[in-house]
């Protein structure tokens, strides 16, 4: 979101496109503010944004009015009403959103990412940081080092974030002390190497006079520089850096306006780039050379991190949206086991075990996370057991993907490193994370790949193998159908094998239970039974209440198209109480038997099943016979 706060540069009136171009030119530099109100973060800003004239005249009146109302002490304006007046609206609605905030100096463009303090917004900051190039970290110098301070610090340091400056704020109010200032950054050091942070820059400012902002305050001799705005504005961005490492180019999307063009479209994320490169294409490892470099004006000699360009290969290599082209001799790793950080963005606590959509530069694949290896307590950074991570929660997990993933350590290449977890249902982002590297058990574990395949072996059995997934309430009538279908296909002489909740809880998985993360294990281990019989030519039959869409949906995915049948033995509560066969819904309406489908735990029913089976419109020998239709018919 950005608040409309525009600048009163004459040029603009007189000549825009000189204005602009001459902005153009100027290097940007995205940072992040952290501290709270308390530390002075909103007057910071607001002469950020006064000292570097981004204020349009009528708000400054309006804010030199507002600062007489409410009488700040013998100064002229109150910077920080003008931004708090600002976040006051944008909080009103939403409590998520980060501001950003824009301005310029001579030299260099700003955006400034705001966001608000407090443990409960960790969210909001890794939002905000997640493009920074810098950090300040605001510490009141009354106060010094606190938790807050380093919860900030460690979360800027995890996101990336290479350029820290330590903001020594308040310096008037203790008296320009140049102990109080060494004192801060000696105890701020200390902190900063035990979590790896080498290096930043301490400045001792007073937002609200003005001091050590914009030039070097007398108040401050004892302090040789730089000023907070001239160390914004020469501190080396991100491109440079960036342009040192490796070529890679995560594929946007294939350009292809005809037959003799097919180019492929991208933003560097490392490296450079000219004509006759040699180059691989990730996962495939595929090489070629690059052709031409085309780009709206025209072809380039060179590409740097950070351009869009068009890519033209020598040769017609497979390459898609979501390969990455590299450096033919420094390419990234494939791989699809991982230990990574994430931080949880959602109200819904993470689920082990259960599969998100993971998006990485242009790469979108499915994962599953591990119950993570510990929880960081952020304020004390001690490393914490835990089965899940709640809102704003960090942790180290192992995840695993459906496809290998082209990637670097976040640590070397954040395009490359960073990645989204998204809810499958809600398409809601859930987490943040960062990869640190891929598990050695993925690593060297190859697909062996054997002689005789799955359709070898089907055709061998006369048939197509196929997975027909009953799924229902308890008591729903999904084992008695399911064994009427395999007694029908087997007099029809076809191979089969049913596999029943109720036995396969006695056996492979009795070590699990019915809470929402052992229902989720079960039903990934019956799938990849399931799969693995499907491969043998069978065709399997299962009966799961297997109550949660994404399971079932993660199980699909494992099978060839078509091969997978849900099948919806649809009854409804009231009725499957009614018959209660096993005596289980007294039990649980009587609060001896726990997380029970349909009562204190949830059943999701599918919206297009394959085969829906209404029971009580029909008898079990023709729902049988209606499923058997539909497979052989
Ligand atoms: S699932 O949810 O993980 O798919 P599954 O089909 O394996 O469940 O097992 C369900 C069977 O376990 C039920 O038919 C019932 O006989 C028994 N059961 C015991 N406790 C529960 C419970 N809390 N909720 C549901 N079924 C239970």
């Amino acid at each position: 979101m950005t608040d409309p706060i525009y600048v009163t540069d004459a040029l603009i009136a007189e000549d825009i496109d000189a204005y602009l171009a001459g902005h153009e030119k100027k290097s940007l530099l995205r940072f992040i503010t952290c501290g709270s109100v308390d530390d002075g973060k909103s007057t910071l800003i607001g002469r950020l944004l006064y000292d570097s004239k981004m204020i349009f005249e009528d708000q400054l009146a309006a804010l030199e009015a507002d600062s007489k109302r409410v009488g700040t002490q013998g100064q002229e304006i109150d910077f920080a009403l003008l931004v708090d007046g600002l976040a006051a609206e944008r909080e009103q609605g939403i409590t998520i959103d980060v501001a950003y905030r824009f301005f310029t100096t001579e030299k260099r463009k700003f955006i400034v990412a705001d966001t608000p303090g407090h443990e409960q917004y960790t969210r909001n900051m890794v939002t905000g940081a997640s493009t920074a190039d810098l950090a300040v970290i605001l510490i009141d110098a009354r106060k010094g080092v606190l938790t807050q301070t380093r919860r900030h610090s460690f979360l800027a340091h995890l996101i990336g974030i290479k350029h820290i400056v330590l903001a020594v704020n308040k310096m008037d109010l203790v008296g320009y002390d140049k102990a109080v200032f060494d004192r801060i950054t000696l105890a701020y050091r200390a902190f900063a190497s035990e979590i790896g942070i080498t290096n930043f820059t301490a400045i001792p400012i007073s937002g609200f006079k003005g001091d050590n902002i914009t030039a070097l305050s007398d108040n401050t001799p004892w302090f040789k520089g730089p000023a907070l705005i001239e160390h914004l504005e020469n501190v080396e961005v991100g491109s440079a850096a960036d342009e040192a490492k490796p070529f890679r180019l995560p594929v946007q999307w294939v350009n292809r306006p005809n037959l003799d063009f097919r180019g492929f479209s991208g933003q560097l994320a490392s490296g450079k780039v000219k004509p006759g490169d040699a180059v691989r294409i990730l996962p495939s490892g595929k090489t070629t050379t690059v052709e031409r470099i085309v780009t709206l004006d025209g072809d380039l000699g060179e590409a740097a991190a950070g351009q869009s360009v068009t890519l033209t290969l020598a040769d017609e290599v497979d390459c898609s949206r979501g390969d990455v082209i590299a450096a033919a001799d420094n390419p990234p790793e494939a791989a699809d086991q991982f230990e990574a950080t994430l931080v949880w963005m959602a109200d819904e606590a993470m689920i082990a075990g259960r599969a998100y959509w993971l998006k990485l530069a242009t790469q979108s694949v499915s994962a599953t996370v591990q119950a993570p290896k510990y929880e960081i307590n952020v304020n004390t950074l001690d490393h914490l057991a835990a089965k899940t991570l709640e809102l704003n929660g960090i942790g180290v997990v192992e995840l695993s993907t459906d496809k290998p993933i082209t990637f670097e350590a976040y640590a070397d290449n954040r395009t490359l490193g960073g990645f989204i977890l998204i809810d499958k249902l809600t398409n809601a982002t859930v987490a943040a994370g960062m990869l640190h590297f891929s598990l050695r058990r993925a690593q060297n574990v190859h697909w062996q790949a054997t002689d005789i395949d799955r359709d070898m072996r089907a055709n061998l059995k006369n048939q197509r193998p196929a997975l027909l997934w009953f799924t229902g309430l308890s008591g729903s009538g999904k084992s008695t159908i399911a064994n009427l279908v395999e007694k029908k296909l087997h007099r029809m002489n076809r191979h089969s094998f049913l596999l029943d909740g109720d036995n396969v809880r006695h056996g492979l998985n009795r070590d699990l239970g019915f809470t929402e993360a052992d229902r989720i294990e079960n039903i990934r281990r019956v799938g990849e039974v399931a799969k693995l019989m499907t491969d043998a030519g069978l065709i399997v039959i299962t009966a799961f209440i297997s109550p949660f869409k994404a399971e079932r949906e993660l199980v699909r995915g494992m099978l060839p198209e078509g091969e997978f049948l849900e099948i919806f033995i649809d009854t409804p509560i009231a009725e499957a109480e009614k018959r209660d066969v096993k005596g289980l819904y007294k039990k649980a309406r009587a609060g001896q038997l726990k997380n029970f489908t349909g009562i204190d735990s949830p059943y999701e029913a599918p919206e297009n099943p394959e085969i829906r089976i209404d029971t009580t419109a029909m008898t079990p020998q023709e729902a049988a016979d209606l499923i058997i239709d539909r497979l052989l018919g």
